[in-house]
């Protein structure tokens, strides 16, 4: 459907303070790398690599400190600022000229999926339309909440719903066709003053045009909201990479494997990287090569 992403990361980081004082929330750690490694391997293995990154005006700059360009990934990395935190569906507004008139994935910069990326994968071959996922949860009353008909069509949509029809959340991972920025352009703020994410999807579903896919029991979409659950997922990522001795949203190892960058462009980026375990987990991916082993995943 559409070939531009973007990674929304601003946001006040309020339920975090103290540790979002100095640093934004999408550059605290997830056990060995910064969170917004995350959702742009996710983008990144779903083939894309026209990225938007919209940030606070105090963190763009730490984020463009450590992303850049993204040349060193064989992608491009542009920054946008969002001023205040006037909702997610904003992003596309401020997205606008970096869009054009092709439709845009969106990601939310604390939102971790491990697994297989097939649904996402899916949603980027569809034609025309929106596509949002659905994953169940023990707390939904947090979220996006979706619900399905006996035939699996979506038949309604709630913001942090006080009583959720379902336990159906709907993770920060959407897609949608050209007609986003002026389906935005047509949204008010909500109640708590935002251009809500799920007004827009259900601008597409009033349409019959919104298509939700809901996510296996075997796919991870980790939170990282409170201290505990973004403890919870730094426990999990450092669990699979122990057992496996790979790492998850390893950026250039997933440029290599992607073929969006060649051994030895990887082998001048590793050049220039402290040494340490990082550094020995890459050189041992460039002497492998893209093909050895499972593919990556998350
Ligand atoms: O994580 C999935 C959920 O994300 C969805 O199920 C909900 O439908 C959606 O509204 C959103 O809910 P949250 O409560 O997580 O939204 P929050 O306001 O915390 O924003 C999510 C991230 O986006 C957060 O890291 C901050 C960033 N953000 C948020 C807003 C409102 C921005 O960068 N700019 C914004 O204006």
């Amino acid at each position: 459907m559409t070939k531009k992403a973007i990674i929304l990361a601003g946001g006040a980081g309020s339920r975090l303070f103290p540790i979002t004082k100095i640093v934004c929330k999408q550059l605290l750690p997830v056990y060995d790398k910064p969170m917004i490694c995350y959702p742009l391997a996710t983008l990144m293995l779903g083939g894309l690599r026209d990225v938007l990154i919209i940030s606070t005006p105090k963190d763009l700059p730490m984020l463009r400190d450590f992303l850049g360009d993204g040349a060193q990934l064989g992608i491009q990395i542009q920054y946008s600022e969002q001023p205040k935190p006037n909702g997610i569906a904003e992003a596309f507004l401020i997205g606008e000229k970096f869009i054009g008139n092709s439709g845009a994935s969106l990601i939310l910069g604390d939102n971790i999926f491990y697994g297989k990326l097939d649904f996402f994968r899916e949603a980027l071959a569809l034609k025309s339309g929106a596509c949002i996922f659905g994953y169940q949860v023990r707390d939904p009353e947090r979220y996006g909440v979706v619900e399905f008909d006996r035939n699996g069509r979506a038949i309604s949509l709630e913001e942090k719903p006080k009583r959720p029809r379902t336990h159906f959340a709907v993770p920060g991972l959407y897609v949608y066709d050209e007609q986003v920025v002026d389906l935005c352009k047509s949204l008010r703020p909500s109640a708590r003053g935002e251009l809500e994410i799920t007004d827009l999807n259900l601008l597409y579903l009033k349409k019959n045009e919104l298509q939700v896919k809901l996510l296996s029991r075997g796919m991870a979409w980790l939170d990282t909201g409170t201290q505990t659950s973004l403890l919870e997922a730094s426990n999990y990522i450092a669990t699979i990479e122990h057992r496996q001795g790979l790492k998850v949203a390893c950026l250039e190892e997933v440029a290599l494997r992607m073929k969006f960058i060649t051994c030895s462009e990887l082998a001048k980026t590793i050049d220039q990287l402290p040494s340490g375990d990082y550094r020995d987990y890459l050189r041992m991916a460039c002497d492998e090569g893209p093909t050895a082993g499972p593919e990556p995943v998350g």
